[in-house]
């Protein structure tokens, strides 16, 4: 075979090199530059493109549709993330830490649907019989179950093309290859170019393909941008290693909604479905403590109650901190400014940790109240009622936003028998809720004079 062309182009503007440098002479930007296969040397099916090649204009009116098709991953929690389910051709990505679980999910699934159709696990990270031991001490059914240990992937789409598997799993996508860049697994060149022809395979073949991804030390999936445009749906895993929860969160899905969650349970026996998650969040303290307050917080479709900790203290170094797991750290400073210029309570020289209970990342605004609640808490070391349920989002002006599932919420929350809540005034359901006494804020200096006097909290 003839070797292939190879170029190397920045990614920011699109200047051609005949081989790599550090910084790019046409935009100045650095380490922008990656190898790429230049057009003869692809194979055609690479660029016909995902869509396939018309030679025809099409009216949208005459396209005709096939009946949406969904297989179901044998887990409840995954298929509510996908959106119901795995649609036939497309690309599902799924990214998270190392030892998280995702080789572990996807062998679950996979062993559930080689029961009903045929199913290819090409794993480049671990031999097959790694694969198998887990397999068997999780008791999986193996029969159906098929291995490849591969990471060129010409040779791993000769094989499909010849098993024809409806179901592909490709463990992990950082250490496939391609022959037409010279380049090291995991270069940014080396994951486009692989996951391209992959995600091309699947598209024309109308194969399901899940691709796993490693992620860097910020979080983020390790190589090419791209790849999260290549899918139709990105899937990322949270939790903390250290807690048995997992969480999977829909971040891109071209087949359903996102930020839907599914959430697991590590076990010994693998990741088990957590179908009423909505009261695992809460830590149980026999009595309420200082700088803790539960919010009822609506990630994806389904509420779910979370607990938020604040811990204020006196800083020691010139910058005070500001620190948050699970919340936005630069939303927390925002927060803090607001609590200082419509409540004239200043935080300035103190250290502000936050955190949310369970390993969970809570992105939604509806936190902001409660966030500012517990601080205050802390702040004045004071707890806040134990059957307190608050939610709101801020404005700048110091306004309470009303946030989208209100009722929903406090549906929620008065299941779990939450007798108190502080909702933005929009959120105030039409109907009084049996056993629930609801307080409607608008500004913050409402809210705090509110809970100033719910808590007995001293006042400044
Ligand atoms: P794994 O799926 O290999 O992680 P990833 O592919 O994301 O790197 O998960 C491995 C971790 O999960 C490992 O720390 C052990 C733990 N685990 C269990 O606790 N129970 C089990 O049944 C399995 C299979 C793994
Ligand atoms: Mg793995």
């Amino acid at each position: 075979m003839a070797k292939p062309k190879l170029t190397f182009c920045c990614q920011t503007c699109g200047t051609l090199y005949p081989k790599w440098t550090g910084q790019c002479t046409g935009c100045c930007e650095w380490n922008t530059i990656v190898e790429e296969a230049s057009v003869e040397a692809l194979p055609p099916s690479r660029y016909q493109g995902f869509a396939g090649i018309g030679t025809t204009l099409t009216r949208m009116a005459d396209v005709t549709l096939e009946k949406e098709f969904r297989l179901s991953s044998g887990l409840q929690e995954l298929d509510r993330v996908l959106g119901g389910g795995i649609i036939m051709g497309s690309a599902i990505l799924i990214g998270g830490d190392p030892g998280i679980g995702k080789s572990t999910i996807l062998l679950q699934a996979i062993a559930h649907l080689s029961q009903t159709c045929k199913v290819l696990y090409v794993t480049g990270e671990e031999s097959p019989q790694q694969i198998t031991l887990r397999a068997r001490r999780l008791g999986l059914p193996e029969n159906h179950l098929w291995l490849l240990a591969d990471t060129h992937v010409e040779n791993i789409i000769k094989h499909v093309q010849k098993e024809k598997p409806r179901v592909l799993v490709i463990d992990s996508i950082q250490t496939m290859l391609t022959s037409l860049l010279s380049s090291a697994p995991g270069s940014v060149g080396q994951v486009r170019e692989s996951a391209m022809q992959l995600v091309n395979y699947a598209k024309q073949t109308n194969t399901a393909l899940f691709l796993v991804g490693h992620v860097t030390k910020e979080g983020h999936l390790a190589g090419p941008r791209v790849l999260e445009h290549m899918v139709d749906t990105v899937l990322y895993f949270e939790g903390e290693q250290d807690s048995r929860h997992r969480i999977i969160r829909a971040v891109k899905n071209r087949f359903g909604a996102v930020n839907e969650i599914g959430i697991f349970a590590m076990t010994e026996k693998g990741l088990r479905e957590i179908n009423q998650p909505s009261a695992i969040f809460l830590s149980r303290y026999e009595q309420p403590v200082a700088g803790s307050i539960i919010t009822a917080s609506k990630e994806g479709s389904r509420p779910l109650l979370v607990e938020v900790q604040a811990l204020v203290d006196q800083s020691h170094a010139g910058n005070p901190r500001r620190l948050s797991v699970g919340l936005d750290t630069q939303r927390l400073s925002m927060l803090l400014a607001i609590l200082n210029r419509h409540s004239g309570i200043s935080t300035h020289s103190l250290d502000v940790f936050l955190n949310v209970v369970g390993g969970l990342q809570i992105f939604e605004t509806a936190a902001d109240l409660p966030i500012l609640f517990a601080i205050l808490s802390s702040l004045r070391n004071r707890p806040l009622p134990a059957d307190l349920i608050v939610f709101g989002e801020l404005g700048l002006a110091g306004e309470i936003r009303p946030v989208p599932g209100g009722q929903e919420r406090l549906k929620e929350a008065s299941k779990h028998g939450f007798k108190i809540a502080m909702v933005p005034q929009g959120n105030l359901p039409p109907k009084s809720m049996d056993g629930m006494k609801i307080f409607p804020v608008q500004a913050l200096k409402e809210a705090v004079a509110c809970i100033e006097h719910l808590a007995l909290l001293p006042t400044a």
